[in-house]
């Protein structure tokens, strides 16, 4: 298997999310930039000592045909977008997806200053989030976010495209979706209704007992023993001026189906649960799929 991006890594203070889109004719400065990622990344991650910093680097299915006459990963098609009876995730555009993590914002803001003077021209940046941890890994809803996330060697297998697709084995699927809380309306449940749609325990992070556990609380949608284990990588992100509050959604799988059936049981509903009840208060406002290649993929792509 090849060497995986920093996908396993462990969650940092800050972030930086960027959905890109390639420009007609902005393939081959697309293509420059993706194989000189590497050494820019070092660059600026070395002058902040203890960033840390890393860039995860993932590639659309429609830019995958645009930019390489190659062989394309097995599983890499376009986020289908879910439509329930009551809530929506919708699809939305995106080429290239940045997910930079460090200790610190200015390593982070350094090198998304890099990517977008590169890009310029060639590409449009159709999304910038800005991520930060919050109190103890908490979402901005007030619950710890990850804490069930796959650890040693499961999150491996969860998370790395393995002997199935050898071209691509140590690869990753990714799908990111912005949420926008509804902060008002949550803050008018008492904290034992909050723990009934999220299924754990505010204060201290325990998984409600079955029996009091609703079939449609977010835990129980995704009960990773139905639907298979994934890697997320979540992070809060707002703003007091426009009153926007968010969960960044962002999960690395094997196989982008494992995500695409919790999703169908989040918004289609399941024979257990209509929907999942974290969606009365969190609006998908976009949705996109990618394939995140190891790292000699880009050692291997021409200066
Ligand atoms: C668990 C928050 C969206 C999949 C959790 C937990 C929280 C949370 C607080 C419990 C602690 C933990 O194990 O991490 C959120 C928020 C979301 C969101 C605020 C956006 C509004 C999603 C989506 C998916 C998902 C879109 C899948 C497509 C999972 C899974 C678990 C989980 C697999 C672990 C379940 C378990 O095994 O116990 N989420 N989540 N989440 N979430 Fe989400």
């Amino acid at each position: 298997m090849g060497e995986p991006q920093s996908i396993l890594d462990p969650l940092t203070p800050a972030a930086m999310f960027l959905v890109v889109t390639i420009d007609e004719g902005g393939e081959a400065v697309a293509r420059d930039l993706l194989a000189d990622l590497p050494g820019l990344r070092r660059s600026v991650g070395f002058r902040v000592p203890g960033s840390g910093l890393t860039c995860i680097t993932s590639i659309g299915s429609a830019a995958w045909d645009r930019l390489f006459a190659g062989p394309k990963p097995a599983q890499l098609h376009e986020f289908p977008g879910f439509a329930g009876e009551k809530h929506q995730a919708p699809a939305t555009p995106g080429d290239l997806l940045f997910h930079l993590k460090a200790e610190t914002q200015d390593a982070c803001f350094e090198l998304a200053m890099k990517l977008a003077e590169r890009l310029a021209g060639a590409g449009t940046i159709v999304d910038q989030t800005v991520g930060f941890r919050y109190f103890e890994q908490r979402d901005l809803l007030g619950f710890v976010d990850g804490t069930e996330n796959p650890e040693g060697q499961l999150a491996v297998t969860a998370a790395l495209v393995g002997d199935e697709d050898p071209e691509f084995a140590g690869g990753s699927y990714v799908i990111v979706q912005k949420y926008l809380h509804d902060l008002d309306s949550w803050k008018a449940l008492s904290t034992t209704e909050q723990e009934k749609v999220i299924g754990r325990t505010k204060l201290d992070d325990y998984e409600l007992d079955e029996a009091e556990q609703p079939a449609n609380s977010h835990v129980a949608v995704n009960d990773q023993a139905v639907s298979g284990n994934i890697v997320r990588a979540n992070m809060p992100f707002g703003s007091v001026q426009d009153g926007e509050f968010g969960t960044y959604y962002i999960a690395y799988a094997d196989d982008p189906a494992v995500t695409e059936t919790m999703l169908t049981r989040m918004f289609l509903g399941s024979a257990d649960a209509a929907y999942d009840r974290i969606l009365d208060f969190s609006t998908a406002v976009t949705g996109t799929s990618f394939f995140t290649p190891p790292v000699a993929f880009f050692d291997a792509l021409p200066d």
